[in-house]
């Protein structure tokens, strides 16, 4: 009794035996009324005998009428008769002893109506007629006693025939009602989990089930099946993920290269007129020493990105308000702000819950996002940042919105990618983004981006506002 199809065939099993035991019951009990009423009016029929007797007996012992003498004879045989027939039912009914009894009085009943019959004396007659009518007034009266308590039986039976329905209905109802129960529990109930289940992989969690499998029916067929599918899809991506790392690794490796060998060949160039050249004034030769460092100081910023991104050693994690670090981080970049008339507009939109972070590090990736956002509107315009509700009760999510250039749609995969860059040589080194991505994964929490070319974009931080998590575990 496993499968849905069991189950359902158990149903209707039950449903069908139910009505078996209905219809048998209500036909069982009809019958049963229909007897009843058959032999009532058997017994309507003595208790008509009894009375026509009881009317010759009148006629011929009060009124002295012997004409009727055959018909009192008739009627008392045919009432001995029809009493010998009923002896049995009326037993069931009145009991032994009261059967004893109308059976004596019949017989005293008898013997006293052929006595009166045979009498001849006036004194004696009289005596006996007394007696008859006396015996004859017992036998009605048994008889109507046994007519009202078959009655009152066929009244209950009639009562039981109407009651019996409800009954069954009622029974049915409580039963259907308790495996109604329990197909929720096996049903809807895993259908449930499974519902919440795959609700959760589109979001990325591969979490497996956790319910009994082996019970041999289709939903934990379908719950393995779904165990099974998400442990693929989650193979696939890890090897999605890799097979993208080794590609990041080799944009990665060859932006190293190029990156780091411009300043080196300038340092070399200048390096060179500084030594070949010997008529430099004192300005020209401070002029190159100044591009030297300049050089140099591009050189270092580089290896400083690449420190930031491969940096791997413990956070310092704190239970900061995030409205603080807003703040202070868009002052770094207030200069630009001003200088570009941009219009900074920052709006909160949920009660503020204290987050677990690094304090430095946050600040890094929201100030990457910032100089992108105004490096993407030369011409002024909006920079928005907006402290949302997540898409859970446990999540806080930062806007960064500007209302620049926008990224075109064959981009948005990259830009997340170390060394992508459409920027001109010595504005942008590709690692801002990558960086930012590195430092929200290592809190726990998740990036997006969405954007219009010519419109805008907006990059979404999600944090977790739950207890401290262990900034060991990177997921990616
Ligand atoms: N707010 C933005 N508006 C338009 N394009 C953006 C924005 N942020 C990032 N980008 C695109 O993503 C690329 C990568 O950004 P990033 O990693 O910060 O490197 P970089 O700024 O040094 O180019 C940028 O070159 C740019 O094309
Ligand atoms: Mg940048």
């Amino acid at each position: 009794m496993k499968t849905i199809g069991s189950r359902l065939f158990f149903l209707l099993a039950v449903c069908l035996a139910f009505m078996l035991a209905s219809t048998l019951f209500h036909y069982e009990n009809v019958v049963g009324l229909k007897d009843k009423l058959i032999l009532m009016e058997r017994f309507n029929d003595l208790r008509d005998n009894i009375l026509e007797l009881r009317r010759y007996e009148k006629n011929v012992f009060l009124v002295g009428d012997r004409s009727d003498v055959d018909k009192l004879i008739s009627y008392l045989l045919q009432t001995i008769n029809v009493f010998n027939d009923l002896r049995g039912q009326m037993k069931n009914i009145m009991g032994a002893l009261a059967l004893e009894e109308f059976q004596n009085d019949l017989q005293t009943y008898e013997k006293l109506v052929y006595r009166g019959m045979d009498s001849e004396k006036q004194g004696a007659a009289d005596y006996v007629n007394s007696q008859i009518r006396e015996k004859g007034k017992l036998l009605n009266d048994y008889v109507d006693k046994l007519i009202e308590t078959k009655r009152r039986q066929i009244d209950q039976a009639i009562n039981t025939t109407l009651i019996i329905p409800f009954v069954f209905f009622l029974l049915f109802l409580a039963v259907f009602a308790f495996l109604l129960f329990k197909a929720r529990r096996n049903i809807s109930k895993p259908l449930s989990i499974l519902h919440t289940a795959t609700g959760k992989v589109s979001r990325g969690d591969f979490t497996q089930i956790y319910y009994p499998t082996d019970r041999g029916d289709e939903i934990s067929a379908c719950i393995n099946a779904f165990n099974k599918m998400t442990k693929e899809i989650q193979i696939r991506q890890e090897q999605l993920l890799h097979s993208r790392k080794m590609a990041s690794i080799g944009i990665f490796t060859s932006g190293i290269a190029h990156e780091l060998n411009n300043p080196i060949n300038n340092i070399s160039l200048i390096t060179e007129t500084l030594m070949d050249e010997n008529d430099l004034t004192p300005a020209e030769k401070d002029k190159l020493y100044n591009d030297l460092m300049g050089q140099a100081e591009r050189a270092a910023e580089i290896v400083k990105g690449l420190l930031e991104f491969s940096r791997n050693d413990q956070e310092q994690l704190e239970k900061l308000s995030l409205d603080d670090i807003i703040e202070k981080t868009v002052r770094l970049v207030q200069n630009k702000i001003k200088l570009q008339q941009i219009k900074y507009v920052k709006s909160i939109n949920t009660p503020l819950k204290p987050v677990w972070i690094d304090k430095s590090r946050l600040q890094q990736a929201l100030l990457n996002l910032l100089i992108n956002a105004i490096q993407a509107m030369p011409e002024g315009g909006t920079l928005g940042v907006a402290i949302r509700a997540g898409e859970n009760p446990d999540e806080i999510r930062i806007d960064v919105a500007d209302t620049g250039s926008g990224i075109p749609q064959d981009q948005l995969d990259s830009i997340f990618d170390p060394f992508f860059t459409t920027k001109k040589e010595g504005e942008g080194t590709g690692l801002g983004l990558s960086v930012t991505y590195g430092i929200i994964k290592k809190h726990g929490g998740r990036i997006t981006v969405t954007s219009k070319p010519g419109q805008g974009s907006i990059f979404s931080i999600f944090l977790s506002t739950k207890e401290k998590h262990d900034p060991g575990h990177d997921p990616a």
